[in-house]
């Protein structure tokens, strides 16, 4: 088991090189089971799962030369999209902060960062754990560079662990198809401090599972999650909800060995309704769905009550619903969306995807 001092980078009598290139997609993630409520640096309340997604994804470049006057603080250039951003910065700065101990070589150097999104930036999905894990993979490739002894496994818990400093769901998209991130006795090699990838054989009903997204409400997100999580403090449920959570951890393990779905179904709306209803009875309060929010449930609810399907929900701390169904009944559900959902998605607008295995080094 990996512990902190496992990712302090070491190296007094490396060489530096002048300058260079790395390239990474990573993509962005599903939680079935949710991450609400954290401690410090970044250690989950309760353990966590999620769907790794294939098509909803960032690719970042990071370029890198060696400043020309040593100095203590970072130097970086955010370009997103083409343009160069300002107001990135300061999120990066801060990521930048809290890693610096573990890859101290970072103040070495002049950065450019170059990242864009397979979906669009005003489209209410959170571009953070996609973001942040390709951003902590670049900088693992320079790692790599200063150190090539360091193992491909090596480099993906560091990823994951960096990337959890800067957000805690980035912790899970560095690996897929089902990524745990959080101490959890009934799953071997879990922790706290990085993601690893669900460790038993996952029924087949589960392989290449579809998330189509549908885009209630393309706004910036009304809760940010700093504040989204330290609603957790001093909530009247939260032990409650961090036991639930946990409990269904171990229910949900089986379920995707064994391949119940009527089980999962259970288990992954009612995951989301928990994370909404911890949300309304926090102080302050919020309400997260919107009107078509509800409109969309229903439909669901009816469709698989009528067509004996397998669809279910769930949510992030947003109005957006992923549906989320077995291959086998894609052709069936995308009638069914394009028929009787599209209409309550804002622009009418959707986003397919499915289960995908992680980043790749481009
Ligand atoms: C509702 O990972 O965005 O999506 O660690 O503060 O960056 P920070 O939070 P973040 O929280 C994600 C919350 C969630 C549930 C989940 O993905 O597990």
């Amino acid at each position: 088991m990996f512990t902190e001092n496992n990712f302090i980078f070491k190296g007094s009598e490396i060489k530096i090189p002048e300058k260079g290139i790395c390239n990474w997609k990573s993509p962005s993630n599903i939680a079935l089971v949710k991450y609400w409520g954290k401690s410090e640096p970044q250690i989950p309340k309760n353990t966590s799962i999620s769907f790794t997604l294939n098509n909803c994804h960032t690719i970042t470049t990071l370029k890198y030369s060696k400043k020309e006057v040593a100095s203590n603080d970072f130097s970086l250039k955010v370009i997103f999209e083409g343009l160069i951003k300002e107001d990135f910065k300061p999120k990066i700065v801060k990521f930048f902060e809290r890693i610096e101990k573990y890859v101290a070589f970072i103040t070495l150097f002049d950065f450019v960062i170059k990242t864009e999104n397979s979906f669009p930036h005003s489209s209410g999905i959170a571009s953070s754990a996609s973001g942040l894990s390709a951003l902590a993979l670049c900088l693992m490739s320079i790692e790599k560079e200063l150190k090539p002894e360091i193992t491909q496994e090596y480099l993906l818990k560091k990823a994951s662990f960096l990337a959890r400093l800067g957000s805690g769901s980035a912790a899970r998209s560095i690996d897929g198809p089902l990524v745990v991130w959080g101490n959890h006795s009934k799953i071997n090699n879990s922790s706290d401090l990085y993601g690893t990838s669900f460790p038993y054989k996952i029924h087949p009903i589960f392989e290449n599972y579809q998330d189509t997204i549908l885009l209630v409400d393309k706004g910036k997100k009304q809760v940010s999650s700093t504040i989204g999580h330290n609603l957790m403090h001093n909530h009247s449920f939260a032990q409650q909800r961090f036991d639930q959570a946990n409990e269904n951890i171990s229910k949900l393990s089986e379920v995707l060995q064994n391949g119940d779905l009527k089980a999962f179904i259970n288990l992954v709306e009612s995951e989301a309704l928990a994370l909404h209803a911890m949300m309304m009875t926090s102080n302050p309060y919020f309400i997260l769905m919107k009107p078509n929010t509800l409109k969309i449930i229903e439909k669901i609810w009816k469709f698989r009550r009528e067509y004996n399907s397998n669809i279910c929900f769930t949510l992030d701390a947003g109005a957006n619903i992923h549906i989320l169904f077995p291959e086998k009944e894609k052709e069936k559900v995308n009638l069914f969306i394009g028929d009787q959902l599209i209409q309550y998605c804002q622009d009418n607008q959707y986003i397919q995807d499915q289960t995908g295995t992680g980043a790749n080094q481009l």
